[in-house]
């Protein structure tokens, strides 16, 4: 892995596309160091894509499938050998271990293993049908956010003007561009129907204030970032019309997996009758899981929270419970917004249909 610095004087952030392809390697923009850098890492291995997905380097469901789609290109370059076969398949389980939560790496990863399929009897790996297909997967995302905003903004348009909260880091950087969850907030502010966006900072990883807080200064929305324990106070004020989040993984009732704190923020919601809105592309939805229970949920390192930086802020050797998503049922959430519409107080059969 090689790290460039972007030069800020040469480069618009609004347009800085948090991953590219470029000259057979893939380039991310290192979210773990912004918005203080913008530093690119370029990548040539699929191991390294892996690590960069772990680490966090790259984050948020749509961004993480769009870089593993591009790691499984990297495993396909320049090897040959009867054995291609295998050894991508082994870069997919690799890559697929990266991050257990969002569902959309792992249907990316069935994309790419299809194309593989096809072309097992070839001496060497298909790397030209597998590039379009991670280009697909990269473009799709963005077009696909662009009708989430469109669908999400005609919500907000019905219940009339308001400030919005939202959580963790559902724009550009966590996506092919655009956003969902921020996506429909910049539609919407594109529209007027948006006075001010109150974004929470999301401990520990910090996505709100260093991610969302970032994209939202860029392009002059008014921004107020807050503890994530304000929310209740900031709901009770009435300013507050929506909730809208993003989704890791959708379960068939339509329970969301997404970043930790938004079941309590659906609680807090419902208590203060703040509208909550989930918006995820249909990859995210798992109808193979009934319910939320068997999401599986990642937990991270203690690390998050005993220190800050260098700074120990925990006594040495406290146990430490560090999950990075947690569950809403679907009876707390208002509407899900995907780009085959939106499904309106969401159960089994409504999700099913528009699914079908
Ligand atoms: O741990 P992260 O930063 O990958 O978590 C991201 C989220 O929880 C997002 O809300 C979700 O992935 C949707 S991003 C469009």
């Amino acid at each position: 892995m090689t790290t460039m610095t972007i030069d800020p004087v040469c480069s618009d952030p609004i347009r800085i596309n948090p991953i590219r392809w470029c000259d057979d390697a893939l380039e991310l923009l290192d979210q773990r160091v912004l918005p203080e850098r913008q530093e690119l890492l370029r990548i040539t291995s699929a191991d390294d894509a892996a690590k960069a997905i772990s680490d966090m380097v790259v984050r948020g469901a749509p961004a993480i499938r769009i870089a593993a789609a591009y790691g499984v290109v990297l495993a396909a370059q320049g090897r040959t050998g009867p054995a291609w076969h295998d050894q991508l398949k082994e870069a997919i389980d690799h890559l697929g271990a990266s991050r257990p939560t969002a569902v959309n790496l792992f249907w990316a990863l069935s994309r790419m293993s299809t194309v593989i399929d096809e072309y097992r009897h070839e001496p060497r790996p298909p790397v030209a049908a597998l590039l379009e297909m991670a280009r697909t997967i990269h473009t799709r995302d963005k077009t696909d956010n662009l009708t989430l905003g469109r669908l999400g903004s005609e919500l907000i348009a019905r219940e009339g003007q308001c400030s919005v909260m939202t959580h963790c880091n559902t724009g550009a950087l966590a996506t092919g561009g655009h956003g969902t969850a921020l996506g429909v907030i910049r539609s919407a502010w594109a529209k007027g129907l948006i006075t001010r966006v109150h974004v929470n900072e999301t401990r520990p990883w910090l996505q709100g204030a260093r991610l969302t807080a970032w994209e939202l200064q860029q392009e002059g929305i008014p921004a107020v970032l807050a503890v994530d324990s304000a929310a209740s106070l900031l709901m009770a004020s009435g300013e507050i019309g929506w909730l809208i989040v993003g989704a890791d993984r959708i379960a068939a009732n339509g329970d969301v997996a997404n970043k930790i704190g938004t079941y309590a923020l659906a609680v807090q919601a419902r208590h203060h009758g703040v509208k909550v809105m989930v918006v995820a592309p249909v990859s995210t939805f798992d109808l193979s899981l009934e319910s939320g229970a068997t999401i599986p949920i990642e937990t991270r390192d203690a690390r998050e929270l005993t220190h800050q930086g260098e700074r120990a802020v925990a006594p040495k050797g406290i146990e430490v419970f560090n999950p990075v998503f947690d569950v809403t049922p679907a009876t707390l959430i208002d509407a899900i917004v995907c780009e085959h519409g939106v499904i309106e107080t969401p159960e089994r059969g409504s999700i099913a249909r528009l699914l079908a």
